[in-house]
């Protein structure tokens, strides 16, 4: 079954679908699946790229604004060197290839994470991705690379630091919003829903402070296996969920209405 602009998703939800306006995704499970086959680790990720292409288009498809897909973390530099510089190459082989696609499809391309430590070339290409795109009015794509959600809070609790250091703001001006206004992710709503595909459930420091009230939705499959159907699924559990933001009736989240024609 799918969710589509304009069509609802089923009996079962009625007239009209919620879409996510921002949906993370943690894309596990590529070693897992390639070791299933018989096939090195680096076929498992390079599918994963793939998974990861589909799933672009079906975000498009549906109405999503925002798509941040954990695609490096700050932890994964404990992988065997040959494994991280596959990843790196995939990074490179993924902007040269699709860049110009995303871009003619008006995806705007963001990228958070530690750029220190990376090879002056991938920076260059990171920064050519946003430059190229950046007043696209599309799907933004974040790309979290080199990222690590406790990493991001700390540096976001750096830069306030300094500002009180400086007397530019005070320790009374200390609020959530402020926090998040630091924090690489300033400007974009916080994850509506965040999915995890090869069954384990947890965070793994991805969107650690935005995701505070996203929904969870953890799937039993691989992420190259990761395909349309498995996103309806994950946007159908999600539009059945109540979200309650901490209170105790439901509210509107800030989501897309597809209103069935
Ligand atoms: C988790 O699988 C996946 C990753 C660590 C990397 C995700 C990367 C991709 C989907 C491809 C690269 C995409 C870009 C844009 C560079 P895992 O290796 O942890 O799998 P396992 O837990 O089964 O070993």
């Amino acid at each position: 079954m799918s969710i589509r602009p304009g069509e609802h998703a089923g009996p079962e939800l009625g007239p009209t679908v919620r879409v996510p306006a921002h949906v993370g995704i943690i894309m596990d499970g590529n070693g897992r699946w390639a070791a299933a086959r018989g096939l090195p680790r680096l076929e498992g990720h390079r599918r994963g790229v793939e998974a990861l292409r589909r799933t672009v288009r079906a975000a498009i498809d549906v109405g999503v604004r925002y798509l941040t897909v954990y695609s490096f973390s700050s932890e994964n530099w404990a992988r065997p060197a040959q494994e991280i510089s596959d990843l790196m190459g995939l990074l490179r082989r993924f902007i040269r290839n699709d860049l110009a696609d995303l871009h003619r499809n008006g995806v705007r391309i963001k990228i958070i994470g530690e750029r220190d430590g990376l090879a002056p070339d991938i920076c260059s290409l990171l920064l050519e991705a946003e430059d190229l795109t950046r007043n696209n009015g599309g799907l933004t794509l974040i790309v979290a690379f080199n990222y690590g959600g406790r990493q991001e809070l700390v540096m976001a609790l750096q830069k306030i630091a300094r500002k009180i250091a400086a007397r530019v703001l005070t320790s009374a001006d200390l609020t959530p919003e402020l926090v998040a206004q630091h924090l690489e992710t300033a400007g974009i709503p916080d994850p509506d829903l965040v999915i995890r595909t090869s069954g384990e459930q947890r965070m793994s420091n991805f969107l650690l402070w935005q995701a505070a009230y996203a929904e969870l939705v953890f799937l039993p499959i691989h992420w190259p296996d990761f395909d349309r159907a498995a996103f309806d699924l994950a946007l159908m559990q999600f539009a059945v969920r109540e979200r309650r933001f901490g209170g105790v009736t439901g509210k509107t989240a800030p989501l897309t209405v597809k209103t069935a024609s």
